[in-house]
């Protein structure tokens, strides 16, 4: 029996593993300390008064001899999927609803739809990334292509003609940078897959953060991506369901690669290895398109949005760089004095109590860089800010 030797090529653990262990030995070692946890992109507002009613009533149902439920619809529950393509429609983007896959999250389908793509492929991945990219492409021994994102390119790389690439990652709004792709910048990304005959899997979990309407929320807005793009959303931020869990994988039927239509292959994939999201997670999910959803999730959102703005307005007070902040609930920022990204999360931690995401975790680029999120409680983060801009002084 040999076991994947793939494994033995990703670092020791996941980078917000790593953080919670420390942070864990500092209130080991602090007992008392308060600590305000600005790190791993946790949400904190409760679910809203609508998700909770759809999920309690769902559960009753499934306590009612006429009104069970087992095992659900492969693909989801039409409710929900239907909601989900009316979304899209508000933007333009019409999809049916069997190209609506919901799912426990982003972050696994992102994962498991590797599982449809052959090993040889090489794929293009930005640095500094979600680890989640490099590392599931790590455990699969794929060739991966870095593109740099940097001061220079304010964090959001384009294509590079010269370099071939098979699948192509894209985050936007970027996590961890905050950085927002436009409409221009997401045509020049399609216009090089179809060229290149690559698929795009694009990150739209912080979709909803978008303020700015003429930003694309989605790469079913630019022309020509229903050729070359899988989308995954999630409802874990946008409605805080990071607990509950549930998302969505877009698989337009248009998307054909070999010969072979990839919303099959993933129907196939999904219908051997997953079994569905609870029913009333799902309930919970298709409250959320509701008016009254519609209207509660926005107040938690402006919350956060709000937190950020705290953030990036101590940041421009404080002279420092950064991105994000304002399409996001992500600041990235430069690390004053020439701190390097670790020693700058152990300066905070053990000064300030205050936990962040260094730089560095997210890809060599990151390095000298740090990540705040805006989904911690709105006092802690003025608590927070106020006492970085005292500690500057
Ligand atoms: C993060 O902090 O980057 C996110 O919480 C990660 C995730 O959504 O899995």
């Amino acid at each position: 029996m040999k076991i994947n030797q793939n494994y033995a090529n990703l670092q020791e653990s996941y980078l917000f593993s790593d953080i919670a262990k420390k942070v864990s030995a500092y209130q080991s070692a602090n007992p008392g300390k308060k600590i305000i946890k600005l790190g791993i992109g946790d949400v904190t507002q409760p679910l809203c008064e609508s998700v909770v009613a759809a999920m309690v009533d769902a559960a009753r149902e499934l306590g009612g001899r006429d009104t069970f439920r087992g095992y659900g619809p492969e693909q989801g529950y039409a409710f929900l999927r239907e909601a989900i393509c009316a979304y899209y429609g508000e933007r333009g983007v019409v999809l049916a609803s069997d190209e609506v896959f919901v799912s426990d999250g982003a972050k696994s389908d992102i994962g498991n739809i590797l599982d449809i793509f052959c090993t040889d492929n090489t794929v293009l991945i930005p640095n500094p990334v979600y680890p989640v990219y490099v590392d599931t492409n790590i455990m699969a021994g794929r060739n991966i292509l870095f593109m740099d994102a940097s001061q220079s390119n304010l964090f959001l790389p384009l294509p590079d003609e010269a370099l071939h690439a098979d699948i192509i990652y894209l985050c936007s709004p970027n996590n961890p940078t905050g950085a927002v792709y436009t409409r221009e910048q997401l045509k020049q990304w399609v216009d090089y897959a179809i060229a290149h005959d690559s698929v795009i899997l694009f990150d739209a979990a912080y979709e909803a953060f978008i303020a700015d309407d003429k930003l694309p929320r989605s790469i079913y807005e630019i022309e020509g991506a229903k050729k070359c793009a899988i989308e995954f959303c999630s409802f874990s931020k946008t409605a805080g369901f990071t607990g509950t869990r549930c998302g969505y994988t877009v698989v337009p039927s248009e998307l054909c690669f070999d010969g072979v239509h990839l919303n099959k292959l993933w129907l196939r994939r999904q219908t051997t290895k997953f079994n569905g999201v609870a029913y009333t997670v799902q309930r919970g999910a298709a409250a959320v398109f509701t008016p009254e959803g519609r209207s509660q999730i926005k107040e938690s959102i402006a919350i956060y949005m709000n937190n950020a703005k705290t953030i990036a307005d101590t940041m421009t007070d404080m002279g420092m760089w950064f991105t994000g902040g304002i399409n996001s609930p992500y600041i990235w920022l430069k690390c004053p004095r020439g701190y390097k990204s670790w020693d700058y999360f152990d300066y905070l931690l053990g000064e300030l109590g205050i936990v962040g995401t260094p730089g560095a975790g997210f890809g060599t680029n990151g390095e000298g860089f740090f990540r705040m999120t805006a989904f911690g409680d709105a006092e802690e983060t003025a608590q927070a800010m106020a006492m970085l801009k005292a500690a500057a002084k």
